[in-house]
């Protein structure tokens, strides 16, 4: 114990100490005289004491924020490539949004759903003429969202598809929640909790059927035909489809192919737009690439202008309806201070033209990362996304004992915030804000960091150590990825 905490400590000061690359002053010009006690190192420490250990962060503590910097309690200066994963799509501290937030909170926070409040009403009937379904469910977190539309689904599958009740809670039942790509779900739904529902991963499912039948590659036509099969009524009596991209962008027509499949097969569609949506990918919603309505949209994160959590589900009378008092709510859920940010927040995205800025700079943004792509074939395996909803994906091979998670490190060293995902993926998804010079001192900094700090990360990791150095975690030792 004593042994690891002292090379967390020594980590943690080489970290800090090696990140001073300043970028200007933050917004209140305070900040660089930090004590020791409010330090980055100080602060990290007491986390890493006092709190689970459920996530792996870069270590970096935010301490003031801007659009889309972010400055550290020493008055380090950084960009944010992250966006508290789509949260802050509107940019750190919009002032639209914070005097909203302010304004409400000096008049009146929360009411619960006991009683009504003056600015719920409001706020549903906003966001529900903006996104053209007939009523909301208003939740506070993302996976409160997940959950409610889980349990509409079911609802509306016992009361409107009449899977008898029997039929559906036996343990041999067929009625199944389809998660479609790699998505967030796994992490908020336990499956020892939903005994009466099958829930098939697709991703999962699709690798299981590449490792029978030996397909190494993902292909459109086959995709679609497991999801034929796998749908197809005989088999199943119901099922939901949700899907909540990590950067995976789906081949055209697939969205048109899942909307089209649950209609003829009256399979509710849920589309999981907590990340994707409101304007993130360079629409409103992620399913408008494809003009695809589906049947249940789930809103988050944004929503609450990165200031508070907000999320709502979505969804025309015949299937919200089936949800009546008593069945389903939350005490803050609806409350009037998160109503005023979501809808100062939606005004934001609208006013601004944050889905038109998010695709037009997104392609800029790709471009100039498969220009570094260019530069580095072999390290770099893929460009992708949508919008400002980017990702790098590193070939596991050239990488060699380098992990996404220490690329990172290095970036953060150089001033740009992101983080990684899985063990050889960048997210790269900044404010939709971002100014094109930023955007262009991002991909700047991946060629750097590729250039210059790669081949000394891979001489200093030794090859047989590969697997097991990227797979746990520097501070607390724990396995945090899968082995290669
Ligand atoms: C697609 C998706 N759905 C749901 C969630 C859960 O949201 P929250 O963290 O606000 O509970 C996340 C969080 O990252 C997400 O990405």
């Amino acid at each position: 114990m004593a042994t690891s905490k002292r090379s967390l400590q020594r980590l943690l000061s080489r970290v800090c100490m090696e990140t001073r690359r300043t970028y200007g002053v933050p917004p209140q010009g305070h900040g660089h005289k930090s004590s020791p006690l409010s330090s980055s190192q100080h602060l990290i420490n007491l986390e890493y004491e006092y709190s689970a250990h459920n996530y792996h962060p870069v270590p970096i503590v935010f301490s003031q924020a801007k659009g889309s910097s972010i400055w550290d309690p020493e008055g380090n200066k950084y960009l944010d490539f992250l966006s508290a994963y789509s949260a802050v799509n509107q940019g750190h501290c919009h002032p639209r949004i914070m005097k909203a937030l302010q304004d409400q909170a000096e008049k009146l926070t929360l009411s619960s759903r006991a009683f009504y409040n003056d600015r719920f009403p409001v706020f549903a009937e906003h966001i529900t003429n903006m996104f053209g379904y007939d009523m909301v469910l208003p939740m506070n977190t993302g996976a409160e969202g997940v959950e409610t539309a889980l349990k509409l689904a079911r609802k509306w599958g016992y009361e409107k598809k009449k899977i008898p009740i029997d039929e559906a809670s036996s343990s041999k039942q067929l009625s199944t929640i389809i998660l479609a790509m790699e998505i967030a779900h796994g992490m908020f739904i336990d499956q020892d909790y939903n005994h009466n529902w099958v829930f098939l991963v697709f991703s999962k499912l699709f690798i299981i059927f590449y490792l029978i039948i030996g397909l190494s590659t993902r292909f459109f036509e086959f995709e679609k035909s497991i999801l034929e099969w796998v749908i197809r009524p005989s088999l199943l009596k119901m099922v939901t489809i949700l899907f909540g991209w990590q950067v995976i962008i789906p081949p055209d027509g697939y969205l048109k192919t899942v909307r089209d499949l649950c209609s003829k097969y009256n399979i509710l569609m849920i589309a999981d737009e907590i990340q994707t949506g409101l304007a993130r990918t360079g629409k409103m919603l992620a399913c408008d690439w494809e003009q695809v309505r589906p049947d249940v949209v789930i809103l988050g994160k944004a929503l609450g202008g990165g200031v508070i959590p907000v999320s709502a589900v979505l969804a025309d009378k015949d299937v919200m309806l089936c949800i009546r008092p008593g069945e389903h709510g939350s005490t803050f859920g609806g409350n009037p201070l998160a109503s005023e940010v979501a809808i100062a927040s939606l005004d934001v995205i609208k006013e601004e033209g944050l889905a038109e800025r998010s695709d037009h700079l997104g392609q800029e943004f790709r471009h100039q990362l498969l220009k570094v792509q260019q530069q580095f074939p072999d390290i770099i395996k893929e460009v992708r996304g949508r919008g400002l909803f980017n990702a790098v994906e590193f070939n596991s091979k050239t990488l060699s004992s380098v992990s996404a998670y220490d690329i990172c490190l290095k970036l953060k060293e150089r001033g740009v915030l992101a983080k990684p995902t899985h063990d050889t993926i960048v997210r790269l998804t900044p404010p939709l804000c971002m100014s094109s010079d930023e955007l262009q001192e991002g991909s700047k900094t991946l060629h750097e960091v590729l250039e210059l700090d790669l081949p000394k990360m891979q001489k200093a990791k030794p090859e047989k150590m590969s697997s097991i150095a990227s797979t746990t975690c520097d501070l607390c030792k724990l396995l945090m990825f899968k082995l290669r």
